[in-house]
């Protein structure tokens, strides 16, 4: 049995918390408030809806950080603790309303330590401008925590060794919505393998962990670089996301029907012990 530390993600119960626990979403209908503006409406932390309400904000802070310091000493995926420079945990408001989830680190990203410091993260944050937020309003994630070499796709083993590591980012940030970017994201957050054309721009409720959050998927940035027709999407998506950010706090969502889990690799038999929760978030000005 393997088991780790992770604050409030029990190792062995992940997979159940996701899976077992994601609930069938709701679709948006008319009269939603999708469109509204961000402003009439919008109360930031009205309601949360898991127990992570009952704990201060500071203290899902430090929760992250001791998160962070696990992650930093993982050796589950071999060969990524191998080959990276740095466990790109993810950064921003540590108590932010809206998160982003990417794909994987990139080569600038595994050097900075930083999630989307490249061109997608240039893009990321103009589409952020134009609807009045920026990037340290917003806390920005990915599935896996550590390049896989030559950006390569995240392999299942992988992505199944790091999810705990996201349940326990939404756990603690608890946002009120998740903007899942492309396929990676969206399929794991889902547990559906529909892809990232079909579901984008559709609001779905579903409970990840502990958390009940609204489900947002878009194209990913680095996606929209490069063909006009996906960043004409993109911006529209954003242009929606102010009336999702509106939307009353999301109730419970509906039980799911059947999901499985994706195919997995074996588990491993151990894991490194986690370092010692030290001032590396403030250094790296993470959250
Ligand atoms: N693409 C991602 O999915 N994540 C990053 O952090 C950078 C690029």
């Amino acid at each position: 049995m393997c088991s780790l530390s992770l604050g409030p993600v029990p190792w062995d119960g992940y997979r159940s918390r996701l899976w077992g626990g994601v609930e069938r979403g709701v679709r948006p209908e008319s009269g939603d408030g999708l469109g509204a503006s961000l402003a009439p409406g919008y109360e930031r932390r009205a309601r949360r809806t898991t127990f992570e309400a009952v704990r201060s904000a500071t203290e899902r802070r430090e929760a992250l950080k001791e998160l962070l310091s696990t992650a930093r000493g993982c050796t589950r995926c071999a060969e990524l603790a191998a080959t990276r420079t740095s466990v790109v945990f993810g950064a921003g408001n540590a108590d932010a309303d809206l998160m982003f989830v990417g794909e994987a680190p990139g080569a600038n990203e595994d050097l900075q330590g930083l999630p989307f410091v490249g061109a997608a993260g240039k893009l990321l944050e103009t589409l952020l401008g134009e609807i009045g937020l920026s990037r340290t309003e917003v806390f920005i994630a990915n599935v896996l925590k550590c390049r896989p070499p030559g950006n390569r796709d995240p392999r299942p083993g992988e992505i199944e060794n790091c999810t705990p590591y996201l349940i326990g980012q939404i756990e603690l940030v608890a946002p009120r919505v998740i903007c899942t970017l492309g396929n990676f994201a969206t399929k794991l957050l889902r547990s559906d393998p529909a892809g990232i054309t079909r579901v984008h721009g559709q609001v779905e409720v579903r409970t990840i962990g502990s958390h009940t959050t609204r489900l947002f998927p878009i194209y990913h940035p680095a996606a929209a670089l490069y063909t006009p027709r996906t960043m004409e999407a993109l911006r529209e998506d954003f242009r929606a996301l102010p009336g999702v950010l509106a939307l009353p706090p999301p109730g419970p969502a509906a039980p799911l029907e059947a999901a499985e889990p994706p195919t997995t690799e074996p588990e491993p038999a151990s894991i490194a012990p986690s370092g010692a929760a030290g001032p590396v978030a403030e250094q790296l000005g993470l959250f």
